[in-house]
């Protein structure tokens, strides 16, 4: 060895030295694996002569150098190798002039062994080396490779781990190393994710490079031969067949790692599928009925095949159904992926009660909550080191939420408290709620309704329409049509009892005349703290009917009294009788036509009120109209005039208080009624003689005085234009006849007529028209009838006198006394101081004129109550 080593030392350095030909083979030894290929170059430099030089290769085997294979020479091979030659398993390629390479397609493991590269020389001078050894050992294919199959179907997000399991045999003198790759796809397209080895290098892929840096994929050696590359989330585009290549390299001398053998396996096919996908959203199918006051219990179900993957945004949706059909929804609350509850409070809740389990606790539900409740997932992912991205949405199909009302039961009544029998009477109806249950602490409301009507309808034909509304608050709502008499407070509404109400119409019309319902709404509290009405109960209608009369009114007037001449009274009474008429007043006016058919002057007039009121009329002291009984009127015209004559009648009109607010008269109906005559003659003034007196007997000797009274009746002519004759008779019981006692001439001149007795009498004119007697010392026979009698002179208007009727007046007694009272009234009128003896004298005598003149009082007696009478008369 020692020899040898020095050997090449020498060559070596007269090699250097002398610049000759230089081969050269590849460095070895060379580590290769039987089976496979191996290419051994040679190369030849610093020669002279050709160009293109030969190659001789040689093999040392069983201690000897058998030919291989010759660039020139084809028969160079030894018989033993000729085979491998012919076939072509062995050949030799030129690479250029200077330069071959040996290659022998399959290795076997006799090959393993030195191979020598040489040239025959065509140099001048035999300078250098013409030929170069090299070493090749070959070794056994000793390489597995067996990946675990990963999952065919992986989740977006979730980690995959493909785990390659490469094992060889080490053989000493003959070290390896393996590499692992892997890589996704097929073919062409086949991309190498990474590399681990050599040497314990990594080399990511180009699109792998960033998620390796960021951590999102993961080499581990779990030892053993076992390589894992684990994808820490799958994302949807990791899809495809994965293949594991493991390669042997062998350390060539210089430190260039060479690969000798590659294996590639696939691993198997891998599906990703994407969270959208695999996400399931649900909230059940079961439709929920609830009642007000429940709680809402709904539970969000998500499942999706990397749970444990995903971010999740849980959002409780609802679409209320108000009637028709549902309208956008609301978010009712919602938890963020890092689990904050937005929206929640002391009655809604969201929990997340499970993995994939998210509850809506609505507590005391109302009729609002009721729709359409849905969940809405939005799934997020983040991958390692990465950010976080949506990876899905789904909303669940929704569920009905009903909520049902608890709904009050009652029975609605419609009662008649008053019914009209009149237009203008007041109508009262009554409704009334019975056998209430389940109203809580709900309230009633009433709506009156009106439907036109005849009597006959059994129900209201039509539609009915609202009057007035009162809600549970109290609050009243006039319908269309009635908010003027609600205003004014003519139709009332009022609540009698929590669960009885009552409609007033204070004066009813003709056309209120219909069917009449209530309709008793019950009305619960809201959340919100309102009202909401929950249920609405009508009543039977009931007809509200008076058979429609017209009022009808008639007068009647009556004379009372006549006046038969200028002067007189005219009284008339007028009497109305009416028909259908609700507490009626009537005025009344009378007037007068002058013929019939004539202009109608109206006199006077009295109104419903009894306000009096002259109308084309100016004397008001002459005319009187009064109100005698509700029904009656007098009509009194004084002093009758020739002008008053005519046709007079009333007027009366009746007037029922209209029931508004200011209370005022409304004419109902009118009539006239029939004509009262004042018709007299035109006679000019009419005398009338009396005597009167104011005692009808005296005593002898005293004075006796009567008046002779003269009266005008009709119109009173001047007193310039009359004057009167009179006369003054007594006419004597015993005697037949009368005597004249005194006359009074038309120019005031008295005459006496002849007297027998002591007695005497005088006559003088007291004022225009009285003429008064006076008998003097009256005696006996001064008793009798006393009359007058006047003669008016009338003086017309051309001065003319004419001489009216002779007027006898009415007769008067005068009878004078010698009466016993009178004889006995002396004696007390003097006192105590008169003897009895005069009493007695003045009795006796008393009694003896007493007989004289109990004729004379028997004689008067009988005529003087016959004259009585008359007077009275
Ligand atoms: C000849 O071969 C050796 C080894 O293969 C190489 O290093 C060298 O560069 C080659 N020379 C030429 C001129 O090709
Ligand atoms: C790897 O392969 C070798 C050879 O087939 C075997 O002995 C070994 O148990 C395998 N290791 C694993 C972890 O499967
Ligand atoms: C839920 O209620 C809705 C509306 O009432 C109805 O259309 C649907 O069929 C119901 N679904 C179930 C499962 O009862
Ligand atoms: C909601 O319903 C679930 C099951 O359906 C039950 O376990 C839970 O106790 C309920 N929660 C409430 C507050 O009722
Ligand atoms: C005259 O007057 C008296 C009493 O006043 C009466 O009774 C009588 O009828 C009158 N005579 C005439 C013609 O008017
Ligand atoms: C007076 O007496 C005479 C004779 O006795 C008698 O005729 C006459 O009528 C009386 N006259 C009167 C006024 O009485």
């Amino acid at each position: 060895m020692k020899n040898a080593f020095f050997i090449y030392l020498i060559i070596f350095l007269t090699s250097e030295l002398c610049q000759g030909r230089v081969v050269q083979v590849s460095k070895g030894p060379l580590v290769r694996v039987e089976g496979q290929a191996v290419s051994l170059r040679c190369n030849v430099s610093d020669f002279e002569g050709p160009s293109e030089q030969d190659f001789d290769w040689k093999v040392f085997r069983g201690n000897v150098w058998v030919q291989l294979i010759s660039t020139f020479d084809l028969g160079f091979a030894d018989r033993s190798l000729q085979g491998r030659v012919d076939s072509g398993d062995i050949t030799v390629e030129r690479l250029d002039g200077n330069a071959v390479e040996l290659r022998i397609r399959s290795l076997m493991s006799a090959d393993s062994t030195t191979y020598r590269c040489s040239t025959p020389s065509t140099d001048s001078v035999i300078q250098g080396n013409y030929e170069a050894d090299v070493q090749l050992k070959v070794i056994g294919d000793s390489l597995k490779v067996a990946p675990s199959p990963p999952p065919a179907i992986v989740v977006e997000g979730a980690p995959l781990e493909l785990s390659c399991n490469a094992t060889r045999d080490i053989v000493e003198d003959a070290y390896t190393q393996l590499s692992v790759t892997w890589s996704v796809g097929s073919g062409a397209e086949l991309k190498d994710i990474l590399t681990f080895g050599p040497d314990g290098q990594v080399k990511a892929g180009a699109r792998a490079s960033q998620r390796y840096t960021d951590g999102g994929i993961r080499l581990i050696l779990h030892g053993g031969g076992v390589y894992s590359l684990v994808l820490t989330e799958v994302l949807p585009d990791d899809g495809g067949m994965y293949t594991c290549t493991v390669r042997e390299w062998s350390h060539e001398v210089g430190g260039a790692w060479q690969q000798i053998l590659e294996r590639s396996v696939e691993m198997g096919e891998v599906q990703v599928t994407p969270t959208a996908q695999s996400l399931t959203v649900s909230v059940g199918d079961e439709n929920a009925t609830l009642s007000v006051d429940d709680t809402l219990n709904l539970t969000c179900s998500i499942t999706t095949g990397n749970l444990a993957a995903l971010g999740l945004e849980v959002t409780w949706l609802m679409s209320p159904t108000p009637g028709g059909g549902p309208v956008e929804p609301q978010v009712l609350v919602q938890m963020s992926r890092d689990g904050v509850v937005e929206g929640a409070s002391d009655l809604l809740g969201l929990t997340r009660v499970g993995a994939g389990s998210f509850r809506l606790l609505l507590r005391g539900v109302d009729r609002s909550d009721a729709g359409l409740y849905s969940c809405r997932v939005r799934a997020w992912i983040r991958p390692t080191g990465g950010d976080w991205y949506q990876a899905a949405e789904k909303t669940s199909s929704p569920i009905w939420v009903m909520v049902t009302v608890k709904e009050p039961v009652f029975r609605v009544t419609l009662l008649d408290g008053v019914t009209p029998q009149f237009s203008g009477d007041p109508t009262e109806l009554e409704c009334r709620v019975t056998d209430v249950s389940q109203l809580g602490n709900g309230r009633l409301g009433v709506s009156w309704l009106y439907a036109e009507a005849t009597p006959g309808d059994v129900a209201a034909s039509g539609s009915a329409r609202v009057i007035a509304s009162l809600d549970a608050q109290g609050n009243i709502q006039p319908g269309e049509g009635y908010q003027e008499r609600v205003g004014t407070g003519l139709l009332v509404l009022s609540r009698l009892k929590p669960d009885s109400f009552r409609l007033r119409l204070l004066h009813t019309m003709d056309s209120d005349m219909g069917a009449y319902s209530c309709a008793i709404s019950a009305w619960t509290p809201t959340r919100q703290g309102g009202w909401e009405s929950s249920k609405k109960v009508h009543s039977e209608p009931l007809n509200v009917f008076w058979t429609r009369k017209s009022p009808r009114v008639s007068v009647a007037a009556r004379r009372l009294r006549q006046a038969s001449a200028a002067g007189g009274t005219f009284e008339m009474s007028c009497q109305v009788t009416a028909q259908n008429l609700q507490n009626p007043s009537y005025s009344v006016l009378i007037q007068v036509e002058e013929t019939v058919g004539g202009r109608t002057r109206k006199v006077l007039s009295l109104s419903p009120d009894s306000v009096l009121e002259l109308e084309e009329w100016s004397e008001l002291d002459r005319v009187v109209l009064e109100k005698i009984s509700p029904k009656e009127f007098r009509f009194r015209l004084y002093q009758v005039q020739v002008s008053d004559r005519g046709f007079y009648s009333c007027a009366v009109t009746a007037w029922t208080r209209d029931p508004g607010p200011g209370k005022v008269w409304t004419k109902a109906i009118s009539s006239e009624s029939n004509k009262v005559h004042i018709a007299f003659e035109d006679t000019g003034p009419v005398f009338n003689v009396s005597v009167h007196s104011d005692t009808s007997s005296v005593s002898p000797w005293e004075t006796a005085k009567m008046q002779c009274i003269v009266k005008v009746q009709g119109t009173s002519p001047n007193e310039d234009d009359v004057s009167y004759e009179v006369k003054w008779f007594l006419s004597h019981w015993a005697a037949q006849g009368s005597s004249l006692l005194a006359s009074v001439d038309r120019w005031g001149v008295v005459h006496k007529g002849p007297r027998n007795g002591s007695s005497d009498c005088s006559v003088e004119r007291t004022d225009a028209r009285t003429y008064r007697l006076s008998v003097h010392s009256a005696q006996e026979s001064d008793a009798g009838q006393y009359y007058c009698m006047t003669t008016p002179w009338t003086r017309s208007p051309t001065s003319t006198w004419t001489r009216g009727r002779d007027l006898t007046s009415n007769r008067i007694y005068l009878t004078v006394n010698f009466a016993l009272w009178d004889s006995m009234q002396r004696p007390l009128l003097f006192g105590a101081g008169v003897s009895l003896a005069v009493g007695i004298l003045s009795i006796l005598l008393g009694l003896i004129c007493a007989r004289c003149c109990c004729q004379n009082a028997l004689k008067m007696a009988r005529p003087h109550t016959a004259l009585s009478d008359m007077e009275m008369e």
